[in-house]
């Protein structure tokens, strides 16, 4: 099958280039050969999860003898690991191994080894290139696409960090065969943000192949997978530091962020809470008038057909509120939320008051303080 490729142009970096195909780690090196040309030598990031599973199948495709152990530096992932130490365990094995700026740096990982590491190359001698090939579905679908770099602080999600444009982003649907089915779910529900906010299509795919696309199978994910990523990389291309269009990438994700906050990342992944805040800004849409409750219907339907989402009923409406605040997405003090408007098409707005989202956080069960 032809692999398909997909250019991100943006005006402040380079050319990125996404590389779609199954089985395309086999000829990984070939693929960055051609990207980087010139480069000096390649340092590979990874955690130890994610190489013990296809550590041997990277290193052969990237034509590197294993154990290539002072080329290849294994850090943890997971949410609770995208810290700044975690990150400074790449530095510190970039400076170690004297790596030069002709060097390029190959990320092999989900979301939070392609944030963490990616930053390790924004940083080092003031960025070197970067590679990602996602693990994860949300990485490949979202997180590896766009430049957005990153580690979280302990106040707060993705707060420190940077935009570095991966020169390659080497997409292989086979690596995801060994994903548990709750990571791959986690993932699906960013499908279904790129459907809703975006991709009329794309919605109805998923409505008409969940239990395929749940099950890993890989004809039903590749084309939604191609599409996802088509959907990040005309948007990135169109608005590469989120001025304006690509805060619509970010449906779901106000809510969703504080609720992983405020659970201090221990009980939703990424993609469980955005699936209840897409859940919480449907119902203000409707609450608004500008989404009508068929739509808001056929969302909240497909979200409860992917199954049961960790209990949250516990949660107390003002220090979700509160997190909110603290969400990169307030400016100037003002809260930006994506709202839909049908499926396909979503719009950003800045006057959402604490009541309406008091009011929406009731619909996924988190309520005021009694
Ligand atoms: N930069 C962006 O634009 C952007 C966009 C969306 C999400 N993100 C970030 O992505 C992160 C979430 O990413 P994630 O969900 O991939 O989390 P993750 O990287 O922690 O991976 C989840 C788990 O899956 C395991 N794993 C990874 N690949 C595997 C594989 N092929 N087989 C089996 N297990 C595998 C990992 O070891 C980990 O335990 C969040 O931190 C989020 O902020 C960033
Ligand atoms: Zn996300």
């Amino acid at each position: 099958m032809l692999p398909t490729i997909l250019d991100v142009r943006t005006q402040a970096a380079a050319h990125s280039r996404i590389v779609i195909a199954p089985g395309l780690v086999r000829t990984l090196g070939d693929s960055i050969a051609e990207a980087c040309p010139d480069a000096s030598r390649l340092m590979v990031a990874s955690s130890p999860r994610v190489w013990a599973l296809h550590g041997d199948a990277v290193a052969r495709g990237l034509g590197v003898a294993l154990p290539a152990q002072d080329q290849v530096v294994l850090v943890n992932d997971g949410e609770r690991a995208k810290t700044m130490a975690t990150m400074s365990k790449v530095q510190d094995a970039l400076v170690a191994q004297g790596v030069d700026r002709r060097a390029v740096l190959v990320v092999v990982g989900g979301g939070v080894l392609g944030d963490l590491a990616g930053f390790a190359a924004a940083t080092y001698l003031r960025g070197i290139r970067l590679v990602h090939v996602p693990t994860t579905v949300v990485a490949q679908v979202d997180s590896a696409i766009g430049g957005k770099v990153g580690v979280n602080h302990r106040l707060g999600k993705n707060l420190l960090g940077a935009f570095h444009q991966p020169v390659l982003v080497a997409v292989d649907p086979a690596l995801l065969g060994t994903l548990s089915r709750r990571e791959r779910r986690a993932g699906l529900y960013e499908v279904v943000k790129y459907g809703v906010i975006a991709s009329e299509p794309l919605f109805a795919r998923c409505v008409a192949t969940l239990e395929a696309l749940l099950d890993g199978d890989p004809d039903a994910l590749l084309p939604v997978i191609a599409e996802c990523c088509a959907i990040k990389a005309d948007v990135v291309t169109r608005d590469e530091r989120e001025d304006g269009l690509r805060r619509i990438l970010n449906f779901g994700h106000t809510v969703g962020h504080a609720l992983e906050a405020v659970t201090r990342y221990r009980v939703l992944r990424h993609g469980e809470a955005v699936a209840y805040g897409m859940k919480a800004a449907s119902a203000l849409a409707v609450a608004r008038g500008t989404w009508r409750a068929p739509d808001h219907h056929a969302l909240v339907t497909l979200l409860d057909r992917m199954g049961p989402l960790p209990a949250i009923a516990g949660l107390e409406a003002d220090a979700v509120i509160a997190a909110t605040r603290r969400d990169k997405k307030v400016v100037a003090g003002r809260l930006h939320v994506v709202l839909p408007t049908r499926i396909g098409a979503a719009v950003t707005v800045a006057d959402v008051s604490e009541h309406e989202v008091r009011e929406a956080l009731r619909t996924i069960g988190v309520h005021g303080q009694a």
